[in-house]
C-alpha cells in the first residue's frame, strides 16, 4: 500500500520530460504478436500495465525485454491464445488482444477486461467489429469470451455508431492480417490510433484515412520487423499542465506535441494560462488564480475525459463558478468526493459537475479513486494548505512511470511514502 504526501503551496518552475504515451503503446505491444519476428518499441512508459501486457505475451509464448524504456518482442515463439484470468481483467488494454490473437492464430480466448472503475465499459462494439470480419465470439459463463475465425478473417465494412478507442483498435488489429479490405467507418481519430496505423504501417502493413474517422486496410499475408518510437503521452502532459493552473508558476514540457492537446491549451489559455508551443516542447506560465470556465468532455478532438477529474481539480481553484459535462463515461464524476474532503465546492447533478472555486484547499487524507483521478488529487495537493496525504496510489502507478520524480522536478514538495 502506498501513499503521496504533498506540501502545498509552493509554485512550480522548471522543466520535465513526457513519458511515451501509455495508450499509444498497449496497443502496438499486443499488435507486436502479429509479427513472427521482432518488434522492438521505444520510449515506452515503465508503467504498471505495460508490465502487465509484458506478462501477458510471455504467458502467450513470446519473449519480451524491457529495459530503459525499450521493449522488444520476440513473437515467432507465440504458442497459446488464451490470456490468463488474472491479467486479462487487470486493465483494459488486455481486450485489443482479442483482435490480434484472432489475426496471427485464428482463435482466441480472454475475459472480460478491467481497468479504472470510471462508469459502465461494454466491448459490444469490439465483438461487434470482430463479428463484421468473420471471427465467431462466444460469450461463456464466468465473463470468459471464446474468439474463432476459419483460418484468415475476411476483410469488410464495419460501421461504429461511437467512435470508440478501444474497438477501433481491436479492428485494426485483427485487420491487417485479414484476405481483402477492411472499412472502419466511424473510427476513432484519437493521436494514439493515428499512431498504432503508423506503428503498423511501418510493419508492412497498409493502412490509410490515418487521422480521419475512415480507415481503410487492405490486408497483407504477413507482416516484418520493425523499430518504433511511441510519441509523448498528452495526458500526462495534460496532467502537469493541469498542475501548474492549481499551483501557478512556470514548466517547460519536453517530448509532447502540443498539437494533440488543442483543446485543452485553448481551455487553459481562457483561463489565464500564458502558452507557447514549439517543436515537442509546450511552454506555460500561470500568475494569480485561473477564471472559471465550462468544459465538456468528447471524443478526440474534442476535450479528453482523461483530463475531466484533472479540470475538476483546476475549477475548484478558481475564480467563479464554472462546470464540466462529461460525455464519454457516465460515472466518470468519483474524484469530485475526494476534492469535497479538500473543501472544494462541487455539485455533480447527472452529468454535469458545477465547480465554485476556492483558494486555498485544505490539504487531508484523500484516496485515488482511479488513474487520473488519483492525478487530479496530486494537482489539488499542489494549491492546498498544509498536507495532502493520496491513498491507494497503486492506481496512479498503473500510468504514470513516476509522478512524484517528476513534480519534484517542476519544485513540488511531494513523496511517495511505502
Ligand atoms: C480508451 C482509453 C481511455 C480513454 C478512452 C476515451 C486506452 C487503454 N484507454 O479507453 O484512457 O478514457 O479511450 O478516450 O486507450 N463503449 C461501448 N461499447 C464498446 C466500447 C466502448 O459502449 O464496445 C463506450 C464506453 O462505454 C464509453 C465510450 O464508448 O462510454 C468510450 O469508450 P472507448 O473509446 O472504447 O474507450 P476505451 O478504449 O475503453
Amino acid at each position: 500500500m502506498s501513499a503521496i504526501e504533498i506540501q502545498g503551496l509552493c509554485p512550480l518552475k522548471g522543466e520535465v520530460w513526457i513519458q511515451g504515451s501509455k495508450n499509444a503503446a498497449l496497443p502496438m505491444a499486443a499488435a507486436a504478436i502479429l509479427n513472427r519476428g521482432t518488434t522492438v518499441l521505444k520510449n515506452v512508459p515503465g508503467i504498471q500495465d505495460i508490465r502487465c501486457m509484458i506478462q501477458i505475451l510471455t504467458s502467450l509464448g513470446c519473449r519480451c525485454s524491457f529495459e530503459g524504456n525499450v521493449l522488444t518482442v520476440q513473437a515467432e515463439s507465440l504458442s497459446r491464445v488464451a490470456i490468463p484470468r488474472t491479467y486479462g481483467t487487470a486493465m483494459r488494454s488486455s481486450i485489443v488482444l482479442l483482435g490480434a490473437l484472432l489475426g496471427r492464430c485464428g482463435e482466441a480466448a480472454t475475459y472480460y477486461p478491467g481497468g479504472c472503475s470510471i462508469g459502465s465499459r461494454p466491448i459490444n462494439l469490439h465483438i461487434h467489429g470482430l463479428k463484421c470480419l468473420g471471427a465467431r465470439i462466444s460469450e461463456l459463463g464466468d465473463e470468459k469470451l471464446t474468439a474463432r475465425a476459419d483460418r484468415r478473417l475476411r476483410g469488410a465494412r464495419v460501421n461504429l455508431p461511437f467512435p470508440s478507442v478501444g474497438a477501433t483498435e481491436n479492428v485494426l488489429l485483427a485487420a491487417v492480417l485479414a484476405r481483402g479490405t477492411t472499412v472502419i467507418i466511424g473510427a476513432a481519430m484519437e493521436p494514439e490510433i493515428g499512431q498504432l496505423c503508423r506503428f503498423l504501417n511501418s510493419m508492412g502493413a497498409k493502412v490509410s484515412g490515418i487521422g480521419t474517422g475512415v480507415l481503410k486496410v487492405e490486408g497483407v499475408s504477413e507482416l516484418h520487423d520493425t523499430e518504433f518510437s511511441v510519441e509523448g503521452d498528452r495526458i500526462v502532459a495534460g496532467t502537469y499542465l493541469s498542475c501548474v493552473m492549481t499551483a501557478g508558476g512556470r514548466a517547460v514540457l519536453r517530448g509532447v506535441n502540443g498539437g494533440e492537446l488543442k483543446e485543452v491549451l485553448r481551455v487553459f489559455a481562457s483561463m489565464g494560462a500564458v502558452l507557447e508551443t514549439g517543436d515537442r516542447q509546450i511552454d506555460i506560465a500561470m500568475k494569480g488564480r485561473p477564471v472559471k470556465c465550462d468544459v465538456v468532455t468528447g471524443p478526440y478532438p474534442e476535450f479528453p475525459t482523461d483530463l475531466q477529474s484533472l479540470m475538476l481539480a483546476v475549477l475548484a481553484v478558481s475564480e467563479g463558478t464554472g462546470s464540466v459535462r462529461e460525455t464519454v463515461f457516465e460515472e466518470r464524476f468519483a474524484a469530485a468526493e475526494e476534492l469535497k474532503k479538500m473543501g472544494a465546492c462541487i455539485d455533480v447533478q447527472n452529468d454535469t459537475a458545477w465547480v465554485t472555486g476556492r483558494y486555498p484547499l485544505t490539504g487531508t487524507g484523500v484516496t485515488a479513486t482511479d488513474l487520473r483521478g488519483g492525478a487530479a488529487m496530486a494537482a489539488a495537493g499542489l494549491a492546498a494548505e498544509g498536507i495532502t496525504e493520496i491513498s491507494e496510489c497503486g492506481h496512479i502507478f498503473r500510468g504514470y512511470e513516476d509522478i512524484c520524480r517528476d513534480l519534484e522536478g517542476l519544485g513540488a514538495r511531494i513523496r511517495r511514502k511505502e
